[in-house]
């Protein structure tokens, strides 16, 4: 088997690169052009990879790269991530994450119907959430450009799969964590943050709104049900999630008791960090994905944490 991975250098495409080749698959990895390398997170890997260049933004290199790798899976994970950036670029936040999955359909559609597809949808779209918990029925209510622009690139994959019968899915996947998330996206930040503090190396984190409330998974278990999803006889949409749900202050307090210290002594509230308009609560419901996929998490939400602080621990720790 073959499969191609858009996003490879990212967080989710370093675990699910593993998790195929683990598997014997052959794994092509997209990258775009850059001048200089960014792949720290699949470093370990990078010799049983085979790299190629293509660009969201640019049809014909999609084509292309399809049309002469011919993978059997596609798994469509590239995308601007970050929310707070999708407000200073949302033009741009679109053209990768809404038009971005059409160019990608579209070269499907031209090279070889059977080929299959997954999309990273997200529970941004959720949003302004409807109904809680969330599942697959819920209505979209999207809070940001980002969250907007998903809700584009899960439309255009069902409308995809309905118009040309393609074998073409999204999951619906909630947030998930690890240590190889970026640093600014909250949980890194705090572990980072916790981390530099008990080596002395800052003394405060500057963070936004500590109420927010997130359903959060750790980032290995969630590309097994990606995989999971594309093995499906038919396709269909997944949530996958830990059916949890705990706050941004929730997060912290364990974070800093993990290493003995109080978070009240070194957390400031700084605006800069407060979103135009925020996703108060996520909560997923992931019945469905237990139930047809037999996917269950595996890290619970102190295990992250841990994990995590862990991790930035080891990795900052003084040198000899
Ligand atoms: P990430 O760490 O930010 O990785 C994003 C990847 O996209 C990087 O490899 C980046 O490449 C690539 N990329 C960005 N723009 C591109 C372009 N124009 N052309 C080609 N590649 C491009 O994101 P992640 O956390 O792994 O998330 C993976 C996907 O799942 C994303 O679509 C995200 O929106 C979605 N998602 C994530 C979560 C979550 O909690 N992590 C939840 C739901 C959905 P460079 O290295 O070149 O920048
Ligand atoms: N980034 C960040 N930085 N967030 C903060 C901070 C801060 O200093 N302080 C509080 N927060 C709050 C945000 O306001 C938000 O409510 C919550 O922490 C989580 O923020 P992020 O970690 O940036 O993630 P996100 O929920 O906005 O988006 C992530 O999850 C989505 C799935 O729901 C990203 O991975 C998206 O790509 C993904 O689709």
């Amino acid at each position: 088997m073959k499969a191609l991975i858009t996003g490879i250098t990212g967080q989710d495409g370093s675990y699910l690169a593993e998790l195929l080749l683990e598997k014997g698959y052959e794994v092509i990895g997209m990258v775009r052009r850059a001048s200089t390398e960014s792949f720290e997170r699949i470093n370990h890997i990078k010799n049983k990879i085979t790299f190629a260049q293509a660009d969201l933004l640019d049809q014909l290199s999609i084509y292309r790269i399809i049309e002469n790798h011919h993978p059997d899976e596609i798994y469509n994970l590239a995308a601007q991530s970050f929310v707070p950036t999708s407000w200073n670029q949302p033009v741009l936040t679109g053209e990768f994450n809404a038009l971005g999955v059409t160019k990608v359909l579209e070269a499907i559609r031209q090279v070889d119907r059977k080929i299959k597809f997954y999309q990273a949808s997200s529970s941004e779209m959720f949003g302004k959430v409807q109904e809680v918990p969330q599942n697959e029925k819920t209505s979209f209510y999207p809070r940001s450009p980002y969250g907007v622009t998903k809700v584009y690139g899960h439309w255009i994959t069902v409308n995809y799969r309905e118009s040309y019968e393609l074998h073409a899915s999204s999951g619906i996947l909630f947030n998930h964590e690890s240590p190889r998330r970026g640093l600014e996206f909250v949980t890194r930040k705090i572990t980072d943050g916790v981390a530099r503090i008990k080596y002395g190396l800052a003394d405060k984190l500057a963070l936004g709104n500590l109420d927010a409330k997130r359903d959060w998974g750790f980032a290995g278990d969630y590309v097994k049900a990606m995989w999971l999803m594309l093995q499906l006889d038919k396709p269909q949409d997944f949530v996958i999630a830990t059916g949890e749900t705990h706050s941004v202050e929730d997060f912290v307090r364990m974070a800093f008791e993990h290493v003995d210290l109080d978070f009240k002594d070194y957390v400031t509230i700084d605006p800069r960090f407060v979103r135009p308009a925020e996703v108060d609560m996520l909560l997923g419901d992931p019945s469905l994905a237990k139930n047809v996929l037999k996917w269950e998490p595996s890290v619970s939400f102190e295990g992250l944490v841990k994990m995590m602080v862990d991790a930035d621990l080891e990795k900052l720790a003084p040198k000899e």
